[in-house]
């Protein structure tokens, strides 16, 4: 049989009950997990598990095996009958930021979830096995770390990271881990709990974070790579306080003026690299004097902050973040402070695979989509899975007003196009 015919077999999908399904546990989700400005699904914690839960019953309900593997991530299955070939992997994460929105992640999990529901209604039984993964702890608002979840399932998490600090209750990552079910024995051995030789690839649906496809009007678009980061949780500024009015400049050791300066040449260092074709972003989310001791006629001994660069490219973050080290070092010694680093924190870019990415795009052409690229300026599980060397690809979904924030706004038949696009190749590859 040619590989047209095979393809032929793949039934056309009911979009009015896929559509009914999506909508449905979108609302539920929301509804689980809301708290009263936007949802949160606190990574290896409650909302994350309900998340979890409620994907899993309604695969039950769809008649899909499901199974939680040793990382604690829902697995749900269509079998194929042939055992012996990599099976093909889907989803995204069920965690959230805090006060985040409803669809940054769950929309790739919802949309994994209709594909396998859509053929298993039809008992299309495939000869490739396709797997969705509800995945934990992809954000790194709650440990620092970021991807946790699909880290753990290569073996990746080291014992820095188990130990990380939760943010709001200083429970170490492992605890809460261990708490939902993992096998920490063996994600602390740095043993993959998951054979990537198994696996033939990753798709992942996601919505847009950042406003090109709405500003470009584009329901869709296809991942090329996802950037890189590095990260400090808090940098610490430790400079000397005092009486705002008896010190004179050049005795202060202002904390905030320094964190100021820093921010100011980092800053001007950005823009020439940008200016010399260099991918980079630069953030500090997180900064403050301490409220417990800070007042208006104080000068600040200290500032605490984050520290976050993105790129696609490891070599542009290595040489910022050698600028911000020796910044670090000549403001301090300029301005008699010090910072104070934690431990330096980095995920590694990634290439989506050219096949994968070819595939979508092709398939999106004969639904009468757009079929254009587009990189991910922000992180996704993706990139693990791209860097354990499994062939991976990424569709976005349009989305406004941004993402980690309770605003997300995606248009369901946006949605439904990337699930078209999503089924599309998903079913070529498992038939
Ligand atoms: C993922 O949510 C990221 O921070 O890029
Ligand atoms: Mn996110
Ligand atoms: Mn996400």
């Amino acid at each position: 049989m040619t590989a047209a015919n095979q393809r032929s077999l793949v039934p056309e999908t009911n979009i009015e009950r896929d559509q009914a399904l999506c909508e449905s546990l979108f609302t539920a989700l929301r509804d689980a997990t809301s708290d009263g400005i936007g949802i949160t699904r606190e990574s290896f914690g409650a909302g994350e598990s309900l998340a979890l839960d409620i994907v899993e019953s309604a695969a039950r309900e769809a008649g899909l095996e499901t199974e939680r593997d040793a990382g604690a991530n829902l697995v749900v299955t269509l079998r194929g009958t042939d055992a012996e070939l990599p099976f093909v992997a889907c989803g995204s994460h069920l965690d959230s930021v805090p006060q985040g929105g409803n669809f940054d992640g769950g929309a790739g999990v919802i949309a994994g979830l209709a594909i396998l529901a859509g053929l298993k209604r039809d008992n299309f039984v495939p000869r490739r096995t396709l797997k969705l993964f509800g995945l934990r702890g992809e954000e790194s608002a709650w440990f620092g770390k970021a991807y946790m979840g699909s880290s753990a399932l290569f073996g990746r998490l080291t014992p820095d990271d188990l130990a990380s600090p939760h943010a709001v209750s200083g429970r170490p990552l492992s605890d809460c881990m261990g708490d939902v079910g993992a096998d920490i024995d063996r994600i602390a051995r740095g043993e993959p709990l998951l054979d990537s030789r198994r696996i033939a690839a990753w798709i992942e649906l996601h919505i847009e974070q950042g406003p090109v496809l709405v500003a470009r009007d584009l329901p869709i678009g296809i991942v090329t790579g996802i950037r890189g980061n590095v990260r400090h949780r808090t940098v610490e500024c430790v400079g000397e306080a005092g009486h705002s009015g008896a010190v004179p400049r050049w005795l202060r050791r202002d904390a905030v003026f320094a964190v100021a300066e820093l921010i100011t040449h980092l800053d001007r260092h950005w823009r020439t690299l940008l200016e010399r074709g260099r991918d980079l972003v630069i953030t500090s989310g997180v900064m403050g004097t301490d409220s417990t001791e800070h007042a208006i006629a104080r000068i600040p001994g200290s500032v605490k902050f984050s520290f976050e660069a993105r790129s696609q490219s490891q070599e542009t973050l290595e040489a910022f973040y050698d600028l911000f080290i020796s910044e670090c070092a000549s403001i301090g010694d300029d301005r008699g402070v010090e910072f104070k680093l934690d431990r330096r924190l980095q995920s590694s870019p990634a290439t989506m695979d050219p096949g994968w990415v070819d595939r979508l795009r092709t398939a999106a052409r004969e639904l009468g989509l757009p079929d254009e690229t587009i990189p991910s300026g922000a992180g996704h599980d993706a990139a693990v899975f791209a860097n354990a060397g499994i062939p991976s690809a990424m569709i976005f979904v349009r989305n406004e007003n941004g993402s980690h924030n309770p605003f997300e706004a995606m248009k369901i038949d946006d949605f439904m196009k990337g699930v078209a696009v999503m089924r599309k190749v998903l079913a070529e590859a498992i038939t």
